[in-house]
């Protein structure tokens, strides 16, 4: 009878998952999706603790629980003060202990079989090889205990990249080969372990499992070489891509454990986390293995880029004010500097106050613009932009050659034609937002730095296009307060 509840407990973890998922896809219900998952996995998991075969002791009890309540706690207060900016920083983190997770279940699973659960005499058979424990339960071991590390190291350096603390790529003499040549040791290791059952015999015959430590070593090591060579901005991609790592690793416990629900959401994050990064990637017109063995994304001055031949101009907000007033359509392209700056709140007010005088305004989203998917998105949802106004770029493309001004807010890659006409160019072939096509361009950001991709931008030097010097928040500010002193 238990069993049969919590079996159905475990169904509906996985039905809730699924439909989480699906409402994840629309900013509408996308709230209500997360919370539709969260509610699913908490029956998942009481059912796990309280429909048990087996007697648990109370200090068990009280350790569940202690632990459960102290990474609620944590949690929650990290996720309630970050920053939108330092969103993929946290995700990269939560993934880390994903597959710290799924590491310590191999090796206590593994520890579990052959000391407690085993017979002694089992044991010894195992050793001399005529028992062999079961193929399907020392693949999801190690395979589990490999994935899962490799995930834990590798979202740690991600992670202390994005937080500035590892700023620069390490690149080792010959990495891609030190790297090619760790993983075939350590999957090669693995495999031998699969085929012996994983212990040896130490010379007073006693068993040691020195083996596993051995695999969980090479695979701590493995993640930390294959992320320090990637540049810190190539990091969402590769967060994606550890992601998938764990979530193949929870399955594989999910699998040790003959537990479904676990199954089911390690494989829906696995897939969920490599169909994020083919999207990612075909966004930005790259290949994972540029990203992964690639030297793009690194330091800004990498990547090289035009010749640059003009002059620019630049705008006063008085200028500005007046243009943007008299203007029937205005288009926002939002960029990662209007993150940077947290001036999705006064863009709104901009927004607001141009409609107020009969300007019609969009935002033209770019997939890739910010440095997460969704960034955009997330952002102007904040400070509650309709997400009507949300146009995306295939749809916001043949507008803009009916729009007046385009205002460019910390934006740059996603509107470089050198995308469109330098094949040499590093983002040659990413679609971009084509505001070229509009009458006026008006460039917000703070210097001529590059953006992500470390290249010169030919936009700014277009006869159409203006230079908005300043932050973000303080330039939009300004001419927020401009606009309020004209009828
Ligand atoms: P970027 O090309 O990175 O340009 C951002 C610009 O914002 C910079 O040129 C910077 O110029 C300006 N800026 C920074 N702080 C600012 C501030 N406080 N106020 C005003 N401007 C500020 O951004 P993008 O156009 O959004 O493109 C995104 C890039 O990231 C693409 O190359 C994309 O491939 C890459 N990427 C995206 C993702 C995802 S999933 N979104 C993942 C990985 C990589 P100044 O320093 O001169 O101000």
């Amino acid at each position: 009878m238990k069993h049969n509840i919590l079996e159905i407990c475990y169904l509906i973890g996985s039905v809730t998952f699924i439909m989480g998922l699906k409402m994840m896809g629309n900013a509408k219900t996308a709230r209500k999706g997360n919370m539709v998952g969260a509610l699913g996995m908490t029956i998942a998991i009481l059912g796990t603790i309280f429909l048990h075969e087996g007697e648990v002791s109370g200090m068990i009890y009280g350790l569940i629980f202690g632990a459960i309540a102290l990474g609620t706690i944590i949690g929650w207060m990290t996720a309630k003060k970050v920053q939108m900016t330092k969103m993929p920083e946290l995700v990269s983190m939560f993934n880390g202990m994903g597959g710290a997770c799924a590491a310590l279940i191999s090796l206590i699973e593994f520890n579990h079989y052959y000391h407690s659960e085993f017979p002694k005499v089992v044991l010894n058979a195992a050793i001399t090889g005529a028992y062999h424990p079961p193929y399907g339960f020392l693949i999801a071991v190690f395979a589990g205990l490999v994935i899962g590390s490799i995930s834990f190291s590798g979202s740690v350096i991600a992670f202390l990249k994005l937080n500035g603390t590892m700023d620069k790529p390490i690149r080792l003499p010959a990495y891609n080969i030190v790297n090619l040549v760790v993983l075939i040791i350590t999957f090669g290791l693995l495999a031998f372990m699969v085929y012996s059952g994983g212990i040896i015999l130490t010379n007073d015959l006693q068993p040691s499992g020195i083996m596993i430590y051995a695999l969980l070593a090479l695979a701590l090591i493995y993640g930390i070489l294959f992320t320090i060579p990637i540049g810190g901005a190539d990091m969402p991609v590769v967060i994606s891509l550890l992601n998938s790592f764990t979530g193949l690793a929870a399955a594989f416990g999910g699998f040790l454990y003959d537990n479904k629900v676990m199954l089911t959401g390690g494989i829906l994050v696995g897939s969920a986390g490599t169909l994020l990064t083919v999207i990612m990637c075909k966004a930005m017109n790259r290949s994972l293995g540029s990203v992964i063995f690639g030297a793009f994304g690194g330091s800004t001055a990498a990547a090289g880029g035009p010749d640059v031949k003009g002059s620019i101009k630049d705008i006063q907000v008085s200028d500005l004010a007046v243009l943007m007033n008299y203007s029937k359509k205005v288009v926002i392209v939002p960029g990662y500097g209007l993150a940077v700056a947290q001036a999705q709140h006064v863009i709104h007010e901009l927004e607001l106050l141009l409609e107020e005088r009969g300007v019609e305004v969009k935002y033209a989203i770019h997939p890739v613009a910010g440095r997460m998917p969704g960034h955009m998105n997330v952002l102007l949802a904040e400070s509650n932009v309709s997400y009507d106004k949300l146009v995306e770029m295939d749809d916001i493309n043949p507008e803009f050659e009916q729009t007046d001004v385009v205002l460019i807010v910390g934006a740059n890659d996603v509107v470089n034609p050198a995308a469109k006409t330098d094949p040499s160019s590093p983002i040659y072939g990413m679609p971009i937002l084509e505001v070229d096509r509009a009458k006026n361009i008006i460039v917000n950001k703070r210097s001529m730095s590059a953006g992500y991709a470390g290249i010169d931008n030919l936009l700014f030097y277009d006869p159409k296009c203006s230079m908005f010097f300043g932050d973000a928040k303080k330039a939009l500010t300004e001419l927020v307060a401009e606009l309020k002193t004209m009828e």
